[in-house]
């Protein structure tokens, strides 16, 4: 009898497991016949819970890494299905869909699937690249202003100011170090594009090339790379599970932080307000617009550049409240920095890895800055074809962020298919697996700045290198990040030598943590004088 009872207890036990692991199963799988029912070709593997691009989410594999093997797999499709966790997402390889999707249907795809909470993290909620909706058209038409051309040639003296610290500092390493300066390239570039944040975006002075540990270095880095290892869960959440993260007050700005880079706004606010005489082309000074006028001023060059009434939109008008102001400074550090640094720090790796593009780039540099009594400024850098050049080779190989994300906003059919996307669907578009694919970049690991002559580039179609996104929802910091990018490579280029050390590593190992593309071991490189 005993036995009998025990048996029957061991068997319901048995049924129970079983029914909730299927139960289980068939809720982690149960978006999976999504693109099969509508007939769209598909990436094989699909994890229960996981999807398709498990090794990313798990940070086992770079993101841009796993990214291009789905690229790779969906050769010869314009397009293929693929699963984010469980969530359907359409992977776009076909550069003329892509340009459909992000310019000239751009009205059904106006999203980019992030999911914020105004009230619980406003700091990055009221961020451009995470609003949604007429709300972000709203606000993406306030701040284009700030970025267009005309504003970025008043700031451009700051930034050469920063270039000058960046001169001397390194000729103070060299001095110190027998002629020959040592250094981990992307740490260093993190110091120069966070003083170019503090001097630009909040008119502060940092130093932080002379005291890498400041207060306001210390802030930004607990932005991007939190050192405690709760808030590293908490950042693990807010992505992976946004609702849940909502539910438990986790925010991407941890309120110390935000209540930081406000206290400093307010303060330049005051500051400013109280000595009308005090003129610095920052952007302060432009928020300072924002919140008397409800503008951005503007020039006719730049009224036209930024074409604002197509993008001008009243219904999703916000306050721009000094927390809304302050997120848009703090935009600096989110959007900015470390897309800007890892640029830097790249080219700076490869020009030291080709000697002989580097003597090239400096005569170009010599050349133009000698007409202007060997003068950097903003209107000779912009005509420098091959430091152009130079950097969109170093964006293509090393794009910082190896996919774009769209969110379906308004049913739509694929053109020339019976496909339909359905409102919530995500749309990614595989950048690093472009950008390396041999078909448009022959040799495609090969740093070849020629790619980008005006001739090359009409051989490809140009869809097929996205490193600023494109279409409304393009970077609306890009003008910016070149200015302040191709500054520092100008500064270094003419004044000193850049060669490989013995750290150096070639090719560079990609680390499977950063969601953009990092270094895994640094970039180790040398400095010399000319
Ligand atoms: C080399 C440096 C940079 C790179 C490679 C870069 C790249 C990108 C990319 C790929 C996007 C997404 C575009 C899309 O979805 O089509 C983006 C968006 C954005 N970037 Fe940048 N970025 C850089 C620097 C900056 C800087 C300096 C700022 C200044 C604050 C900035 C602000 C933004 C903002 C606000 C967005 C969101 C735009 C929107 O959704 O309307 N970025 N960036």
């Amino acid at each position: 009898m005993g036995l009998l009872l025990e048996n029957t207890y061991i068997a319901d036990v048995v049924v129970l497991v079983l029914t909730a692991v299927y139960l289980l199963y068939w809720y982690g799988t149960s978006t999976f016949d999504y693109w099969k029912k509508k007939g769209v070709p598909e990436i094989k593997k699909k994890i229960p819970f996981f999807g398709s691009d498990m090794d990313a989410v798990l940070l086992r594999k770079q993101m841009s890494l796993v990214m291009q093997d789905l690229y790779n797999e969906l050769d010869g499709h314009k397009y293929g299905g693929m699963f984010s966790m469980k969530k359907p997402t359409l992977l776009v390889r076909d550069p003329e869909l892509i340009k459909q999707i992000m310019v000239k249907d751009f009205s059904s795809f106006t999203d980019n699937g992030q999911i914020t909470s105004e009230k619980n993290d406003p700091m990055f909620a009221f961020n451009i690249f995470a609003m949604k909706g007429d709300k972000w058209k709203y606000a993406r038409s306030k701040m284009a202003p700030a970025f267009a051309t005309g504003k970025i040639r008043s700031t451009f003296p700051l930034i050469l100011e920063i270039c000058e610290d960046l001169k001397s500092h390194i000729n103070k390493k060299i001095e110190s170090n027998s002629n020959c300066y040592e250094f981990e390239a992307h740490d260093f570039t993190k110091n120069y594009t966070t003083d170019v944040v503090g001097s630009c975006a909040f008119g502060i002075k940092c130093n932080s090339l002379s005291e890498p540990n400041n207060q306001f270095r210390e802030m930004g880095k607990e932005i991007l790379s939190p050192a405690s290892f709760w808030r590293q869960v908490e950042i693990s959440v807010l992505f992976a599970f946004p609702k849940i993260a909502e539910l438990f007050g986790i925010k991407f700005i941890a309120k110390y932080t935000e209540d930081f880079f406000r206290d400093l706004i307010l303060k330049a606010f005051a500051y400013r307000e109280k000595h009308p005489e005090f003129k610095r082309n920052d952007f302060i000074n432009l928020l300072m617009q924002l919140k008397k006028l409800g503008e951005v001023e503007l020039d006719e060059h730049d009224k036209k550049e930024i074409n604002i009434s197509a993008v001008a939109n009243e219904k999703g008008k916000i306050e721009f409240t000094d927390t809304v102001l302050t997120a848009q400074a703090v935009g600096f550090f989110i959007d900015g920095f470390e897309t800007s640094s890892l640029a830097l720090a790249f080219t700076l790796h490869e020009l030291a890895m080709n000697p002989s593009i580097q003597d090239k780039l400096r005569e170009e540099l010599n050349n133009s800055f000698e007409s202007n009594g060997g003068k950097i400024d903003y209107e000779n850098i912009r005509g420098c074809a091959y430091l152009d050049n130079v950097l969109h080779e170093t964006l293509r190989i090393y794009s910082p962020a190896g996919a774009l994300a769209r969110e379906c906003t308004k049913r739509y059919t694929i053109p020339d298919s019976n496909v339909q996307l359905e409102v919530g669907d995500l749309i990614t578009i595989p950048v690093y697996g472009l950008h390396h694919d041999p078909k448009y970049f022959p040799n495609p690991e090969v740093f070849d700045p020629d790619r980008f002559t005006e001739e090359a580039k009409k051989t490809r179609p140009a869809f097929a290198y996205l490193p600023f996104g494109e279409g409304p929802r393009q970077c609306i910091g890009f003008r910016f990040a070149q200015a302040q990018v191709k500054a520092a490579i100008a500064t270094i280029v003419l004044n000193f030598r850049l060669e490989q050390s013995e750290k150096t590593e070639h090719p560079v190992v990609f680390n499977e943590k950063n969601f953009l593309l990092h270094a895994k071991n640094g970039l180790h490189l040398k400095l010399s004088p000319l």
